[in-house]
């Protein structure tokens, strides 16, 4: 199986990371000139890699296409590639919806799927869901984390406007670690203590998923103490129901 990656950014790099360093059993991955850079490293660092030309060449070379610009880009150079039947198409394009999508790609007897992979299938972790639901590619990407398929595009969008709230955790963990920094810790002290804190508390909330999570926001405060205040003070301030208002924010966005 050859797969071809037109764009090669951030989640580009990352989704071919994590193939390379998995047991998906491929022949050669072909990938965009742009970036430039990027381009370079993967194929310094893996076997397999293929620098293409353009992007028509990465089509005509690959089984698998996956989509991996900004929906700008998309828009502009989708309707000018020439697919074949029988390939699939895997779109990480955040704002282009399937139907658009079909519009643009206009050949029959192709499968078209929409992904949502994140930074962290580089380390073959996180959730990665699909739209619409389907087998092999529900294969592929549970070799690369957790594949969530989607019956329909509405849903998928709720997946996405939680996904748009990555950096914003990670600003979490900088402004606590900052705050350390300016009590006299060392940065790298600093960050190691809130990074690994907030792994064991992701951990111990994987493993009580299936629980609601509101147990683990109980059993984590003890009556008058420093947890229950952090949380009193932060509701109190709106924090939690601001981030309902971003989240229906950024729904709105991907819903036009
Ligand atoms: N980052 C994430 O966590 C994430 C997660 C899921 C989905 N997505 C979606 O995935 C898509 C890509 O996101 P990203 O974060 O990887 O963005 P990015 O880092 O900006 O990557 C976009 C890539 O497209 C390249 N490009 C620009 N014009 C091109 C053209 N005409 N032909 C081929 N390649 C071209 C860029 O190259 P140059 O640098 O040379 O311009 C760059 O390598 C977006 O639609 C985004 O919504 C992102």
């Amino acid at each position: 199986m050859r797969l071809g990656f037109i764009g090669t950014g951030k989640i580009a790099s990352s989704v071919i990371t994590g193939i390379c360093n998995s047991k998906i059993n491929y022949n050669k991955i072909i990938i965009s000139p742009r970036n430039r850079n990027i381009a370079n490293r993967l194929k310094k660092k893996f076997k397999k890699i293929i620098i293409a030309k353009n992007n028509q060449e990465i089509v005509d070379k690959s089984d698998w296409v996956f989509l991996s610009v900004t929906p700008m880009v998309g828009e502009k150079i989708l309707k000018d590639l020439k697919f074949r039947s029988k390939q699939t198409v895997i779109s990480f394009i955040s704002t282009i919806t399937l139907l658009d999508l079909k519009k643009f790609i206009k050949v029959k007897n192709i499968d078209l799927v929409r992904a949502i992979p994140l930074p962290p299938i580089s380390l073959k972790k996180g959730p990665i869901p699909i739209c619409p639901p389907n087998a092999k590619v529900k294969k592929f990407f549970n070799n690369l984390g957790t594949t969530v398929e989607i019956k329909n595009e509405k849903l998928s969008i709720n997946f996405w406007s939680t996904s748009g709230m990555m950096a914003s955790y990670y600003e979490i963990l900088r402004v606590m670690s900052d705050w350390l920094v300016t009590k006299g810790v060392k940065k790298l002290d600093a960050q190691k203590y809130i990074t690994s804190l907030f792994l064991a508390l992701s951990e111990d909330a994987i493993i009580n998923a299936k629980k609601d999570l509101k147990i683990l926001v109980k059993d984590s405060q003890t009556p008058k103490g420093l947890n229950e205040q952090g949380l009193k003070e932060l509701s109190k301030q709106g924090t939690y129901k601001s981030i309902v208002k971003v989240l229906n924010s950024i729904h709105k966005r991907l819903n036009k």
